[in-house]
């Protein structure tokens, strides 16, 4: 069975890139000239995941705006050669269905995917969190989830080694190895100091979770910073069912800090230019 739905949770005030974000939500910031949600939605269109959920929040429209017809501006650019550089954003348009719901407060990211359950149901769901940037190897990292979704039938995180001295600004699995580059999933720690992190594999933005996680989500209490933390359901469910960590193939660019934004606009850029005819 193909996994239709994806959730995007961006409901978060991106603090990080104040003031930019202040009137303007953190994923409709460009990398070059697409907004970063967009790659995602593409990432999860090529996965076969066309079903589009959006947690948003307050100030949050652009994003919705975005994946609507511009009457005005199309009518003004028809039939010249700007017409082009609405030809991807067309695409998705087409292609995808786009439902959104509101987060009313950041209560965590775990809190955010537990406010998408009505536009999900109960089927097995794909997550992208936006910010995370991802140039997958051959494929798009959500379709290699899907690949070991399609063999395993269990939630799959996507997970990479980080420099131990940056393991506190993630979730940190540990696990036994059943494959070359997958992991079942033994332990779990949300932001640990170095000396606590059980591994230096890290999880990004990229999960297909299966629907029992909404069940134990409700049952999640407020962990690491008063948040309700998707990493602590993942350890329940790992625990009583087998969650799977895929250490996927590519590039992961954290475009919710300055460095990696920066490194990601250099990353695109250049591939833009080599590009472009002589
Ligand atoms: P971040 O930890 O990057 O938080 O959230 P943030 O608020 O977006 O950014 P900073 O730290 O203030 O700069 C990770 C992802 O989870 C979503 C965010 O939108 C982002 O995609 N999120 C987080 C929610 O949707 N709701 C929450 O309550 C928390």
């Amino acid at each position: 069975m193909m996994i239709k739905k994806c959730l995007f949770p961006a409901a978060g005030y991106g603090t990080r890139f104040l003031p930019a974000t202040k009137a303007m939500p953190k994923e409709v910031m460009p990398i070059v000239d697409k907004p970063l949600i967009q790659y995602g939605v593409e990432e999860a269109l090529d996965a076969g995941m066309y079903d589009i959920a959006m947690v948003t929040g307050r100030g949050k429209r652009a994003l919705e705006d975005h994946f609507d017809v511009s009457y005005e501006l199309e009518h003004q650019i028809s039939g010249t050669d700007k017409e082009a550089r609405l030809s991807s954003i067309r695409r998705l348009m087409e292609e995808c269905t786009f439902s959104y719901t509101r987060q009313k407060e950041m209560l965590g990211l775990g809190h955010a995917i537990l406010t998408g359950e009505p536009l999900i149901g109960r089927e097995p769901f794909g997550v992208i969190l936006a910010d995370d940037l991802c140039d997958g190897e051959g494929d798009g990292v959500m379709s290699q989830l899907a690949r070991v979704y399609a063999k395993y039938r269990c939630s799959v995180v996507a997970i990479e080694e980080v420099p131990e001295d940056e393991v506190s600004k993630y979730g940190v699995i540990a696990g036994s190895s059943i494959e070359d580059g997958l992991y079942m999933i033994s332990d779990m720690v949300e932001k640990p100091a170095p000396e606590d992190a059980p591994s230096n594999l890290a999880i990004i933005g990229r999960y297909i979770l299966t629907p029992d996680i909404f069940d134990i989500l409700r049952e999640t209490p407020p962990g690491k910073g008063g948040e309700i933390q998707i990493t602590d359901a993942l350890l329940l469910q790992a625990r009583r069912n087998m969650v799977l960590a895929y250490k996927f193939k590519g590039t992961r660019f954290d475009c919710g800090s300055m460095e990696g934004f920066v490194a990601a606009t250099n990353h695109y850029y250049q591939r833009s230019r080599s590009a472009e005819p002589a």
